[in-house]
């Protein structure tokens, strides 16, 4: 059983000692600080004291532009992560989905959006068993991470939009 909170600022520290943000280590810092400057609730999943998860729901969209220009008005589910991975495929990911749901209804927010990688039909598949419905839209979903040779790499995935009507 777990319980779905936004994040405080005293569960940073927790966060990083029990779930990894690897070549991105103030992840967690920054996800808390657009929370901060309302741009996002940053969510945490806790299996009693222990953080067992988080996502951050994007209030402004998609940061691809090809994504937000069509849908500009549809908060994102963004970085949805379980750990550890023995965690996985025990609800964690779907009571994590459904807080962010819960949350842009309680904002007005008719739907709400999240984008999938194309190499990951796992995840995939638990959206659209959710109810999220593909757009048809694709993007390259852009991040960056320095490895243990402190080397920046910049990653542009391929990916697609999925969105889901509230009610
Ligand atoms: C995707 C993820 C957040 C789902 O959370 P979860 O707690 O495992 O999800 P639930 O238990 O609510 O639902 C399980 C379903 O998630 C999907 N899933 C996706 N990736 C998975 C993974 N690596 N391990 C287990 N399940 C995964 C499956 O469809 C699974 O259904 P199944 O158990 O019948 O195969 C989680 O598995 C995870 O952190 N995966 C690695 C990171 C990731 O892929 N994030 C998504 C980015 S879009």
């Amino acid at each position: 059983m777990v319980t779905v909170k936004p994040c405080q600022e005293e569960d940073i520290a927790l966060l990083r000692e029990h779930i990894p943000t690897p070549g991105q280590p103030e992840r967690h810092t920054t996800r808390f600080e657009r929370q901060q400057h309302g741009h996002s609730t940053f969510l945490i999943a806790w299996a009693g004291a222990l953080p067992v998860g988080a996502g951050e729901l994007l209030w402004r969209g998609c940061s691809a532009p090809e994504i937000n220009q069509h849908y500009p008005d549809c908060p994102e589910l963004n970085g949805l992560d379980v750990w550890p991975p023995e965690l996985r495929s025990r609800g964690i990911g779907t009571a994590l989905i459904a807080a962010a749901e819960k949350l842009a209804h309680q904002h007005g927010r008719h739907r709400i959006g999240l984008g999938v990688d194309d190499g990951n039909p796992r995840a995939a598949a638990l959206y659209l068993r959710l109810g999220y419905r593909e757009t048809g839209r694709h993007y390259l979903d852009r991040y960056a991470y320095v490895d243990s040779d402190g080397t920046r790499h910049e990653i542009a995935d391929p990916a697609r939009f999925l969105v889901k009507d509230l009610p």
